[in-house]
C-alpha cells in the first residue's frame, strides 16, 4: 500500500519527491488507465489547494478529448481539441497555465470552485495521448515551477507505458 508523506515546502524538491513516489507507484504496470488513475490520486492527495486532478485522453474515433481517470467532482465528458484550457494545451502540444480561468476565453467550467488551472499534454513518441488537468480554488495557484514539475511527472507516466 502506498503511503503519502508530507512534501517539502520547496516546489522543486517536492516535485522530485513526487517523481520518486510516482515511479515506485507505477513500477511493474504498463496500462495507461491504471497508471493515470494512480497518478491522478497521488497528485490530488499530495498537492495542496486542488479541487480537481485528472486526465482527458485522446479518443481516436472522434478525435476529441474524453474524460479519463480523475479525482474531484464529476466533470464534462468530451472536449474538442482547441476548446477550453484542455483543448488549447492539446492543440498547442504545450503546457498552459491559467492564473484566472474566468479571464480565459472559452474556458469550460466543470466545477464552479475552480479559479486557476494548469494543463500538461501527455505526449509519447511525438503523438498526443491526452492531457493532465489540475484545477485550484485559489487564483494563480500554478507557476513555472509547477509546470516544469508536472511535466517531469508526466514523463514518468509516459516512461511507465514502455515501448
Ligand atoms: N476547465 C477545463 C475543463 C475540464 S475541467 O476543469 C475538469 C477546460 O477549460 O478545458
Amino acid at each position: 500500500m502506498h503511503t503519502l508523506t508530507e512534501l517539502p515546502a520547496d516546489k522543486g524538491a517536492a516535485y522530485a519527491e513526487l517523481a520518486a513516489s510516482l515511479r515506485a507507484l507505477l513500477e511493474g504496470e504498463r496500462d495507461l488507465i491504471a497508471n493515470s488513475a494512480n497518478m491522478a490520486a497521488l497528485l490530488f492527495w499530495s498537492l495542496p489547494d486542488l479541487n480537481w486532478a485528472g486526465f482527458y485522453l485522446l479518443e481516436p474515433w472522434r478525435g476529441d478529448l474524453l474524460l479519463g481517470p480523475f479525482q474531484g467532482k464529476p466533470a464534462c465528458v468530451r472536449i474538442e481539441i482547441g476548446r477550453g484550457v484542455c483543448g488549447t494545451a492539446a492543440a498547442r502540444l504545450e503546457t498552459v497555465v491559467v492564473q484566472d480561468v474566468h479571464a480565459f476565453p472559452g474556458h469550460i467550467a466543470c466545477d464552479s470552485a475552480s479559479n486557476s488551472e494548469i494543463v500538461v499534454p501527455v505526449i509519447r513518441d511525438g503523438r498526443l495521448l491526452g492531457v493532465l488537468d489540475l484545477d485550484s480554488p485559489l487564483h494563480a495557484r500554478f507557476d513555472d515551477a509547477d509546470a516544469r514539475g508536472l511535466e517531469s511527472l508526466v514523463r514518468v507516466l509516459v516512461e511507465s507505458l514502455g515501448r
